[in-house]
């Protein structure tokens, strides 16, 4: 009896921990984030080397970027599974090896205007690796788990990366040097379970014109594995928000490219906003 006593007491103590996560263990309390939304991809196409080196330049205090799998098992950045969209090719990411993909040039489509770039260096499919070769410590990273069911493993590839690449720490502001989000709650808990050490943030997608809301049961999923959630600017409202911070919850909003409406989400309190303008608010040198 007593043995069961003492049992059920390590586990509820246990269960406890893992609820009792502090947003400022993870996010420092009192910054506010610019995350360059697949670079600064306002200004440069997306999620290419360039892009990611004019977010720097603008500023951006972390960048956020998309990640496939090719046929021949390298991480690749892309947003979409298939390359039709950003690039001269037609099809899934997962039907090119690393070097045809990276023979593909990008094209930038705007409107009624289609603009081939590259390949090059800059201007062409990064791989992951090489977004951390060429911005190592300069920058930190928010990596999005994109269409993980495509790709078994692919959660434990991105934590391996991460670990050779010594990113599994804090910056000397106290910032994660990277963190992972995902609209898939799976792919995230499978990451907690590999790395309880890298923060995560879920993504979550309200309806237009709905106000974020969510259960007492959600909230308590969420403290299972998750550091924060992003939710689409529009769905906040200040006391959902103080009440995601009270939870011990981080706040992202994405995807904000109107300096007012930035400015509304920080006097709020959020912890960060994804951004295509890395430039849309002053920062203080
Ligand atoms: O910033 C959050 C965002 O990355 C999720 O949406 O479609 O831009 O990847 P998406
Ligand atoms: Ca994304």
């Amino acid at each position: 009896m007593k043995r069961l006593l003492i049992i059920s007491l390590v586990v509820l103590l246990m269960a406890g921990c893992s609820i009792s996560k502090e947003k400022s263990a993870v996010f420092p309390e009192d910054e506010f984030f610019l995350i360059g939304h697949r670079g600064a991809s306002a200004y440069v196409p997306e999620n290419t080397l360039a892009s990611f080196a004019l977010a720097e330049d603008l500023g951006a205090d972390y960048i956020e970027l998309d990640i496939h799998e090719t046929k021949d098992g390298k991480l690749v950045v892309m947003h979409d599974k298939d390359v039709s969209r950003t690039t001269e090719g037609h099809g899934n990411i997962e039907t090119f090896t690393l070097d045809e993909l990276k023979s593909l040039s990008i094209v930038e489509r705007k409107k009624d205007k289609e603009t081939v770039l590259g390949p090059s260096e800059s201007m062409a499919v990064p791989t992951l690796q090489e977004v951390f070769d060429q911005f190592g410590d300069s920058l930190n990273y928010v990596v999005e788990l994109k269409n993980p069911s495509r790709y078994p493993n692919i959660e434990k590839k991105l934590v391996q990366q991460l670990e050779e690449n010594d990113l599994i720490q804090k910056d000397k502001k106290g910032r994660p040097r990277a963190v992972i989000h995902s609209f898939s709650e799976k792919a995230l808990q499978r990451v907690h379970k590999i790395n309880p050490d890298i923060p995560l943030l879920q993504l979550i997608s309200f309806d237009e014109g709905e106000e974020a809301e969510l259960s007492k049961k959600k909230i308590t999923k969420l403290l299972s594995y998750a550091d924060g959630i992003g939710v689409s600017y529009e769905a906040l409202t200040p006391p959902f928000v103080n009440y995601m911070h009270e939870k011990g919850l981080a706040v992202f909003a994405y995807t904000v490219n109107d300096p007012e409406v930035a400015l509304r989400l920080q006097a709020m309190g959020l912890n960060g906003i994804h951004t295509d303008k890395p430039d849309l608010v002053e920062r203080e040198k």
